[in-house]
């Protein structure tokens, strides 16, 4: 295959080939696959020239190391490592406050509320298996303490924040040379992160899968560019192809993080149902629910879904609510009705039409930009700067 030429400020900035970056995917259907984004799709990427991101945020802290150490045995090119560093895990509870078992803090009406709407799609309601013993948690972010641990220690190229602030461990990450990336949906959250020292901003539309913000990419990005110049700032959300790509860089934007686009790579590790049902879906056919995790996030819709959005419950702080629905995934998995787990998955689901390898992904994309840029304007635009 002929490799194309696209190279921006960011490809020097993480010593990459094309400015093009995995999304640091998380975990979906219920978390017990693990997350999206592992390491077969993370040194897919990187060895294809793109930036490969470890989905962090399903992972422990021991098989987060582990993975990162896998990564290294599959490439030698530059990676990062996404976590969520979410400010109001267990509803801002202090370890201190925190009652033994945190469902303690589940409103019974919610909880009443969720079982009937399962039973009315038929699902039995069922208690999943409890821990032996449920230890209090931190109250800053869940797990996250103990991973940016391991993102320190393992020297991480790029570090990337798909949620809430890194600044506790900023001055450490940069001791390492560790480039940092943080996400963001609005300019105020861009100037917040800009303003603590991010090498570059990811403004990332409503379009995009899972969390997500209210503005759409056309009109975030270039706000946020200038918001927080000189800070780069790299596009997010919607983008699948290279006429996105294209445009994204014709925004000012200096790369693209994608994640929809690779949820189809024959590496992304998630079932091919759910695989499938992102190519059946259209672009009418997801939908931002806090229903999963207690943050607004996009999935391909479902009966769940649409039932819960019309129930008018409120959904609880993130961490609570993923508790609240660890007896709905195994409920629902136990009835068979995978069809209602979280597929988290962006508004370009309706653009993608098979599942290839992520080199093939890319290439495309990439090759796609470089035509449309090369030519400098599709043949029925004419522009003369200066006539
Ligand atoms: C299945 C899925 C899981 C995701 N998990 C995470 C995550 O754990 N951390 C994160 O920062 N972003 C996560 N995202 C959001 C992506 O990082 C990215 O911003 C988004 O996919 C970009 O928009 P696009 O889907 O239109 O390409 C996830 C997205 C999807 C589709």
């Amino acid at each position: 295959m002929a490799r194309p030429v696209l190279r921006t400020e960011l490809c020097d900035t993480l010593g990459i080939e094309y400015p093009v970056i995995l999304a640091g995917m998380g975990p979906v259907a219920g978390g017990i696959d693990g997350p999206v984004a592992t390491s077969a799709l993370v040194a897919a990427v990187s060895n294809a020239g793109g930036l490969g991101v470890l989905g962090g945020a399903g992972f422990s802290a021991e098989r987060l190391r582990a993975e990162i150490n896998k990564v290294r045995t599959m490439t030698d090119k530059p990676f990062g490592v996404d976590l969520l560093l979410p400010s109001n895990f267990m509803g801002g509870a202090a370890a201190g406050e925190m009652p033994r078992d945190p469902r303690d803090l589940i409103p019974k009406e919610t909880t009443a509320g969720l079982k009937s709407i399962a039973s009315n799609l038929g699902v039995q309601w069922q208690e999943a298996p409890r821990p032996a013993a449920t230890a209090p948690r931190p109250s800053g972010g869940g797990m996250s303490d103990a991973q940016m641990e391991v993102v320190i220690e393992e020297k991480i190229a790029v570090f990337a924040s798909g949620l809430g602030s890194p600044a506790p461990w900023i001055d450490r990450l940069k001791a390492n040379g560790t480039k940092i990336l943080c996400l963001v949906g609005n300019v105020k959250n861009a100037k917040r992160v800009a303003g603590i020292g991010a090498d570059a901003v990811v403004a990332q539309g409503t379009e995009a899968g899972g969390h997500t913000g209210r503005i759409a990419t056309f009109a975030l990005v270039p706000q946020v560019i200038d918001a927080v110049a000189p800070t780069p700032v790299i596009a997010a959300g919607g983008i699948a192809d290279g006429r996105g790509l294209a445009a994204a860089l014709a925004l000012g934007a200096v790369g693209a993080w994608c994640g929809t686009a690779f949820l189809v790579a024959e590496e992304a590790n998630q079932p091919t149902t759910q695989k499938q049902r992102v190519l059946d879906a259209g672009d009418e056919d997801t939908k931002i629910t806090r229903l999963y995790s207690g943050k607004t996030m996009r999935n391909i819709t479902n009966p769940l879904i649409e039932a819960w959005e019309s129930s008018g419950l409120q959904a609880l702080p993130m961490g609570l609510q993923g508790l609240l629905i660890q007896d709905l995934v195994y409920s629902v998995r136990q009835s068979g009705r995978e069809d209602l787990l979280m597929n988290a998955a962006g508004q370009a689901s309706g653009m993608l039409t098979r599942i290839r390898p992520a080199a093939d992904i890319l290439h495309d994309m990439v090759a796609g930009a470089a035509e449309i840029l090369g030519r400098t304007l599709p043949a029925r635009v004419t522009a003369v700067p200066e006539a």
